[in-house]
Formats: C-alpha cells, sequence, structure tokens
C-alpha cells in the first residue's frame, strides 16, 4: 500500500558530486589543468593558495588531492551501480571544462574528453537517472587564467559559449537538465574557484569581481539562448549557493544587516531569473565606486534569456550583526556566520538548521516563482569504520532526514521543487579544505587526507536509509 507523500511523483532523486572533486586522472586523455589540480590539501596550505593563487604558479607541493581523487574516472560503473541500487532517479555531475578544450582557447575539442562523458551519460541513462550537469563548476581551466586572466577577461564569454555548444550539441539527446555555472555568487568569496581570477595587489578587487560576475551573467544568458536553441526541451538552471541570513537581534540595524547580507547572493539570481539588474545594484554600484563596462546588447540577452529553474546549495544558514565588532567570522569557512546559540554545529563547524531550509525555499520561490532544485545539502563528518567493515553515519541520517522533513514543508507550504540531490553522495575530496576524513557519502571510499587506501566502495548505513527513502518517495524517512 502507498503511504502518504508531499513529494511529486516525478520528483528526481538523487546526489550530487562534481568533476573537480572526484574524477582524478587529472592529465589523462588529453585533459588540461583545472583549478584544483593546482591546489595542496589544508595541511599544506590549501587557504592560502586560494586567497593568493600565485602561490600555487610558483610553488610545486608534494601532494594534490585532485590528481588521482577518488579515480571516478576509471570507477563510475561501478559507482553509478551502487547509485542506480539506492534508486537515484538522477544523478548531477560537472563537466570538466579542460578535458573538453585543454587550454579554453583550443580550435577544436578534445575527441578523447567528449567520449567520456558520452559513456558516462549513456551509463547514468542505463540505470534510469537523469543526468543534471553542471557547466562550470569551479573548473575555469588554468590556461584561461593564465592566458586571458579568467573571467574578468570578456573573452571568456566567447569561449565558454565556444564549449557550450559543443556540449550541448554533442549530449542532445542525453542530457536535459543543465546548470551554467556552480555556486556562481561564490566568485565573490573564492574569486579563484569562481571564476580562475587572481585578486591579490589589484587596486580595486570589487570592480573587478563584479566586471567578471557580468560576464558571467552574460555568458549564463547566452548559453541559456543557445541551449534553447539547440534543443527546445533543455532546462537551464542557475545555480546559488544559498542559505538565509538571520539577523543577530531584533536591533533594526541587524534585521537591515541581514537583508544586505542575503542580496549579496540573490544580487546573481535576480539577474538570471528576472532579466535584469536589481534595482538596489545602482545604489551598491554606486557605493563602492563600480563601474560596469556593458557591450551592446548585454542587457537585452539578459533581459531575453532568463533561467527555466532555480537551484541552489544549502549547508546552513547564516547569522550577521550590523557592528563590525561582533560580526567576526566564527564560523563555517566560506561565509561570514555569528555562531547561532539555538542550532548546533558540524565538526567543521557548519551550523545545522533544517527549518532554515524551508526558510531559504519559501524565500526563493516567492523571490522568483520558478520551480527549485535542491542541488547540494549534506553534512560533512569523520566516519568510522568498524571492525566488521560497517559504517554506522547516524550522524548523517539525522541531519538528512530532518532536511528532507522540511523540505517536504517547503512543499506542502506551495514550493514548487523539482529535486534532491545530496552532496558527495559518494565520499570525495573536499573543495574548501581538499580533504577527504570531510566525508559526505552515502558510499564509503577508502582513501585518507595523504591518498593512501585502496579506494574500495563500501556502503555506509546511510545508504540503506536513503534507498528507503526514495523507495517511498519521501514517506519513509
Ligand atoms: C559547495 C560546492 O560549496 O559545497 C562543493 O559546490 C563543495 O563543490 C561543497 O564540495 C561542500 O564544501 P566542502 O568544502 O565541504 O567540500
Amino acid at each position: 500500500t502507498e503511504k502518504n507523500t508531499t513529494f511529486p511523483k516525478n520528483f528526481l532523486w538523487g546526489g550530487a558530486v562534481a568533476a573537480n572533486q572526484c574524477e582524478g586522472a587529472y592529465l589523462t586523455d588529453g585533459k588540461g589543468l583545472s583549478p584544483v589540480d593546482v591546489l595542496p590539501d589544508a595541511a599544506h596550505g590549501r587557504w592560502d593558495v586560494l586567497a593568493n593563487p600565485k602561490l600555487a604558479m610558483e610553488k610545486t607541493f608534494d601532494f594534490y588531492p585532485s590528481h588521482e581523487s577518488i579515480d571516478f574516472y576509471h570507477r563510475y560503473k561501478e559507482d553509478l551501480a551502487l547509485m542506480a541500487e539506492m534508486g537515484f532517479k538522477t544523478f548531477r555531475t560537472s563537466i570538466c571544462w579542460a578535458r573538453i578544450f585543454p587550454n579554453g582557447d583550443d580550435q577544436a575539442p578534445n575527441e578523447a574528453g567528449l567520449k567520456f562523458y558520452d559513456d558516462l551519460f549513456d551509463e547514468c541513462l542505463k540505470h534510469g537517472m537523469e543526468p543534471l550537469i553542471t557547466i562550470n563548476h569551479f573548473d575555469t581551466p588554468i590556461a584561461l587564467m593564465k592566458n586571458y586572466g579568467g573571467w574578468k577577461n570578456r573573452q571568456l564569454i566567447d569561449f565558454y559559449l565556444n564549449y557550450c555548444d559543443v556540449i550541448f550539441k554533442r549530449y542532445k539527446d542525453k542530457v536535459k537538465y543543465w546548470l551554467t555555472f556552480n555556486e556562481i555568487n561564490m566568485l565573490l568569496h573564492i574569486p579563484f574557484f569562481g571564476g580562475g581570477i587572481d585578486i591579490v595587489g589589484e587596486e580595486h578587487p570589487e570592480q573587478i569581481k563584479y566586471q567578471a560576475a557580468h560576464h558571467q551573467l552574460v555568458a549564463s544568458a547566452k548559453a541559456t539562448q543557445l541551449a534553447h536553441e539547440i534543443n527546445p526541451d533543455f532546462k537551464i538552471g542557475c545555480m546559488l549557493a544559498a542559505g538565509t541570513t538571520y539577523p543577530n537581534t531584533c536591533n533594526p540595524k541587524d534585521v537591515w544587516a541581514a537583508l544586505e547580507a542575503d542580496r549579496e547572493g540573490y544580487f546573481f539570481i535576480d539577474v538570471q531569473a528576472r532579466g535584469q539588474y536589481p534595482s538596489y545594484s545602482k545604489r551598491f554600484f554606486k557605493e563602492n565606486n563600480i563601474q560596469l563596462e556593458l557591450a551592446e546588447g548585454d542587457l537585452e540577452v539578459l533581459k531575453n534569456h532568463p533561467v527555466d529553474f532555480i537551484s541552489f546549495s544549502y549547508y546552513s544558514s547564516r547569522l550577521t550583526s550590523a557592528d563590525p565588532e561582533v560580526n567576526q567570522k566564527t564560523e563555517g569557512n566560506v561565509f561570514a556566520s555569528l555562531k547561532n546559540p539555538y542550532l548546533e554545529a558540524s565538526e567543521w563547524g557548519w551550523q545545522i538548521d533544517p527549518l532554515g531550509l524551508r526558510t531559504t525555499m519559501n524565500a526563493i520561490y516567492d523571490r522568483y516563482q520558478k520551480p527549485l532544485f535542491i542541488v547540494e545539502n549534506g553534512l560533512g563528518a569523520v566516519d568510522q569504520v568498524e571492525a566488521d567493515g560497517s559504517i554506522n553515519d547516524d550522524y548523517r541520517i539525522d541531519y538528512l532526514r530532518e532536511h528532507v522533513r522540511e523540505m517536504g514543508e517547503a512543499i506542502e507550504d506551495g514550493v514548487e521543487c523539482w529535486g534532491y540531490t545530496p552532496w558527495g553522495c559518494i565520499d570525495l575530496v573536499s573543495a574548501g579544505s581538499g580533504e577527504m576524513k570531510k566525508r559526505y557519502g552515502f558510499i564509503y571510499v577508502d582513501r585518507d587526507n595523504d591518498g593512501n587506501g585502496t579506494l574500495a566502495r563500501s556502503k555506509k548505513k546511510s545508504f540503506d536509509w536513503y534507498q528507503k527513502v526514495i523507495g517511498s518517495n519521501g514517506a519513509e524517512i
């Protein structure tokens, strides 16, 4: 007998990874270098290099976690079979741009790279999983950074579109769901990941970042146009690193600060979903002395080609104050947030707030009235392998259960949501810290922070739990 479920019949349950954090094979079959390929692990200064990318060019490190990673490149068949066993209806990954265009500006695409994704998508389809594909997940080829300065250079729009043209045509009948840029607002926080940009020593970094943002927003709109021309059934989404900001107190100044903090991210989605720069951007640009260079037709392209749906990652809510003294970065890594006394935090200081997901979903849906897709959510934690090989990750099950529950509540609230792909459904290299120890998966991978391990896969307790969730379409959590 079917149980009551709030989830739509065709709800896309699945999981998410990204090429740069799982594939490994960093030079195989003609691949060029990606940003992660020049980054060491946390113990050897990953954060320093992220903040100052020149270090990556000057120094050679002993160990680069991405070079082998979990070797998804050679093991994806086994991995996808496990995901199919959980019942995945969709699988989110990204295409590595430097596999297709190793230098970014090559005349012709690299056939071996294209072939790899053909096989990968065929394998997904064989298992009845819709591929959900991020076109650029922190993955602007290093060559485009070195030779063109990354996304601060307008030429990147054409290179990106050329890449899109190739993959849209090639995978026209295999991939329907596309995301133009992963966590597009990350450009402001980690410009190296977000845009292959080095702002160290720049006189006016904000100008550079927002100009690069403009280039990406135009590229995203043009890609949306192109996608719809190539296949009118394509669904194109934007992708926001989301998480509603709460005011630290009911002091109206704190409330205002929280609104402004949220606008920092919404700024991007306002353009991608509504097709124009938000009204508040005028004042923001003026007060920060930012002058966008627009080319003829830019605003028209933005206007005419908004996205079809809004995807986002949600790990945590945020908390802010208007008082700079109070407002110090205390928890989490990328997004500054105060410690919320009502919330517990993960071992990495990410605060756990399931109801915040419902709030965030309602806020985004109220704002844009477009379908949502939760493409990242999850708990990075240390897992213990027991003597019998089992991994009892009840903390992960608890985290996910409460978030699935609140997602269901948001759907009951009237929010249209197409699917849910928790992050790192198989353990992979952390983007921020480069660790393996920070695990998100339902599937365990035998590899440690230093690259030791057999790379063997095994099922955690959460594997069975998620299988049941999907099997009951969210009725049994
Ligand atoms: C998001 C990214 O920021 O969060 C992923 O889209 C990333 O690439 C994920 O892995 C989790 O962050 P971390 O630092 O724990 O890997």
